[in-house]
Parts: structure tokens; sequence; C-alpha cells
């Protein structure tokens, strides 16, 4: 896993980085962006996309590690079958396109814990293929997914937080975040933007105990390349080949 060093040292590798133990076990996800811990006691995370992939993993180990959880979703049926009920797990409707879900969510969470604690930005779709077999409405849904979505979530948590003087706001990155590649315009565009408002949101947030931190994993299996995650370019251009008959995942995304 590749770290963003936002402390102005530049990029560096996990190795070399002091970790926060962000109270998840075996867990150790990510530097802190002002290499402080905020983690000291049971605390309340929010979750997007908690239904499956990583996001359902983050929601099962927080659960395991005895926090509370608002695991959110756009389908709270497939939140439930995947999340066992229990006493410190609030389940939300959340589409993180959709303002005032986001509102709903967090209002929710704050009635049922009374606080937030950690936010981590987790859901993201992908749109892959070249640039100009890409259709502007797909770029549209990739980066109102992906980087608009975390912003959205991220503007209705912050009130709350700010009120504590505490919080930790989790940006799921990619190593797309870092460097584009090959049939990546759409999804690395997204994660780019997501590090540029992440970098400059850190600077507005610290002064009210706010940390943040981005995370950029390489490749992992997860359903991020089903069809319902992955969407391939549907437009043609005269001087590309298809995309979806070109492409495989072969590196780090
Ligand atoms: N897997 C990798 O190799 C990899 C590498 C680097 C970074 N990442 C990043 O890791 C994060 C998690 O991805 P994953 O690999 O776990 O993918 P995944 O298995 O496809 O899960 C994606 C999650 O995002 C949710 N989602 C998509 N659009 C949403 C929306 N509009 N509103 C709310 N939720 C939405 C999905 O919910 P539904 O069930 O409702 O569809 C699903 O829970 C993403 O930010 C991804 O970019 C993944």
């Amino acid at each position: 896993m590749i770290f963003h060093d936002q402390t102005g040292e530049g990029k560096r590798d996990s190795t070399t980085l002091p970790h926060i133990h962000v109270g998840i076990s075996k867990t150790e996800l990510v530097r802190s962006q002002d290499g402080g811990n905020a983690m000291t006691e049971r605390k309340v995370w929010f979750v997007t996309g908690a239904a499956r992939g990583m996001g359902l993993d983050f929601a099962k180990a927080v659960l395991a590690a005895g926090d509370s959880l608002v695991a959110s979703g756009r389908n709270t049926d497939r939140l439930s079958m995947a999340l066992e009920p229990c006493s410190n797990l609030l389940t939300v409707k959340l589409d993180v396109t959709h303002p005032a879900d986001a509102e709903a969510a967090v209002n929710a969470a704050v009635d049922r814990f009374g606080r937030i604690d950690v936010l981590i930005n987790n859901a993201a779709n992908f749109y892959a293929g070249y640039f100009e077999e890409l259709t502007p409405e797909q770029m549209d849904l990739q980066l109102t997914t992906s980087l608009v979505g975390p912003m959205i979530v991220t503007r209705a948590v912050l009130p709350v937080m700010r009120r504590q003087r505490s919080g930790h706001i989790i940006a799921i990155s990619s190593s797309a975040g870092l460097s584009g590649f090959e049939f990546g315009t759409a999804y690395a565009a997204s994660k780019f933007g997501l590090e540029g408002f992440m970098e400059s949101l850190r600077a507005e947030v610290a002064p009210f105990g706010i940390h943040t931190t981005i995370v950029n994993p390489g490749f992992f299996r997860t359903e991020l390349l089903t069809e319902e995650s992955t969407n391939y370019a549907t437009g043609r251009s005269a001087n590309t080949p298809s995309a979806a008959i070109c492409w495989s995942p072969t590196g780090s995304r």
C-alpha cells in the first residue's frame, strides 16, 4: 500500500511512515495527515458503501473491535443481509450522490449514538475505458460518485465534528490518485481530485481538532471489477479499439 504524505514531505512508502492505529483490530490502515493519533477510546464510525467490498470489511472490523458503527449504503436490505443486527450497529440508506440522503443519515447517526468520530468515505465505482470512448455522461457519473460523493458526505458530517471539536475523516483514494494509467482517465481524475480536496480540507479542519487521512490502496480483489461497480466505455472512437475487449486488470488501480 502506498501512502500519500501530506505534511509537505512528498510521497513515501509505508515502511518509513509513522502509522496510527485507527482502532480496527489488525487494521493498521494509514497515517494521519498530521501524524496525530485521535483514537483513544470506543468510537462511532460512519462508513459509506458498507454493504460489500472493502466497506464491508471495515464494517466488520469496527464491530469486532466493539466500536459503534453507522453502516451506510444505497440498499438497506443488502446492508441488513451483510451485517448481523446488534446494539452498536445502525444501518442507514445513503447514496453518496444525494445530499438529502447524507443529511438524513448523519441526523440518524447523531440521534442514535450522539456523535460521529470517524467518517470513512469508501464508496466509489469505476468507469473504465479510453477517454475518447467514455461518454461525457460516464465521466460525469464517475466524478459524481467518487469525487463529489465524498464531498457531499463530508459536508454533512463536518458540522457534527466541528461541534465536538474532534473527528477523523478518512478518504479511500487509490494508487490511481497518485499516478494515472491507461484506461483510467475517469477514475484517476476522480481520485486525483479527491486527493486535492482532502489535502486542502486538512488545513481548514485541523483547527477544530479534526484529523484527515488519505488511503492509497493498490489493486486488491473486491467487487470493484464486477458489473455492479465497473462500467465500460460505451462510446466509440474511430481511432481506438473497443475498450471492453482490450483491457484486463493487471496492475495497481
Ligand atoms: N478494489 C481495488 O482494487 C481498489 C484499489 C484502490 C482503491 N479502491 C477503492 O476502495 C474503495 C472501495 O472499493 P471496493 O474495491 O471495495 O469496491 P466494491 O467492492 O465495488 O464496493 C463499492 C462500494 O461502493 C458503493 N457505492 C457505489 N456507488 C455508490 C453510491 N452512489 N452511493 C453509495 N454507495 C455507493 C457500493 O454500494 P452498492 O452495493 O450499493 O453498489 C459498494 O458498497 C473505493 O473507493 C475504491 O475506489 C479499490
